[in-house]
């Protein structure tokens, strides 16, 4: 009998401006389904970030310290591409709401048109991060709301420090 082992990748690509306790729930799903999650932070956004992709990576980096298969990567252009790149296959995205779903679906089909050998999967994050967002997260920070059962601490603390509230 012959033995095949595969050392199974997937990709968590986002832009993760900054990791929330959702995006932690998923990266921890991620990876008791595959042997290496790669999380892959979205470089050249429009949107004016709070984080630099390098201190979105340390923070990341931070907080899946106690996850040996969770590796930190950052990328520009097609998803794609960079997947080629680092020889994985599966897209893993997390689902919040019904809403999610319109947006990730055309991402995953249009992954697929562009590499057929690309399969993307959906996981559901604990129902307590189902509303969790980076977006709301910084705003209701902003405006002096207490977050801290929706961030890990290390972001917090960031989070202090960038914005300057007590
Ligand atoms: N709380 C969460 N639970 C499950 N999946 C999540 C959660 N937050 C984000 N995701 C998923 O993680 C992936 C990356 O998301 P992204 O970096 O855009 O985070 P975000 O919180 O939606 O940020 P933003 O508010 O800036 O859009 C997407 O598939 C998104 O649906
Ligand atoms: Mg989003």
């Amino acid at each position: 009998m012959r033995y095949h082992y595969f050392m199974r990748a997937a990709v968590y690509p986002g832009s993760f401006d900054p990791l929330t306790n959702g995006h932690l729930d998923i990266i921890r799903r991620g990876t008791r389904l595959f042997d290496r999650v790669l999380v892959a932070v979205l470089e050249n956004e429009g949107k004016a970030p709070v984080f630099s992709v390098g201190e979105r990576m340390e923070l990341i980096a931070a907080c899946t310290r106690d996850m040996p298969a969770v590796e930190v990567h950052s990328f520009s252009g097609l998803l794609v591409d960079f997947m080629q790149r680092v020889g994985a296959s599966v897209v893993v995205r997390g689902i919040r709401a019904v809403s999610d779903y319109e947006y990730e679906l055309q991402m995953a089909l249009m992954n697929r048109e562009l590499n057929a050998g690309v399969e993307t999967i959906f996981m559901l994050p604990a129902v307590e991060y189902t509303y969790v967002s980076s977006r709301l997260v910084k705003e209701v920070f902003r405006l002096g709301g207490d977050i801290a059962r929706l961030v890990p601490p290390q972001v917090l603390e960031s989070l202090r420090a960038r914005l300057q509230v007590v």
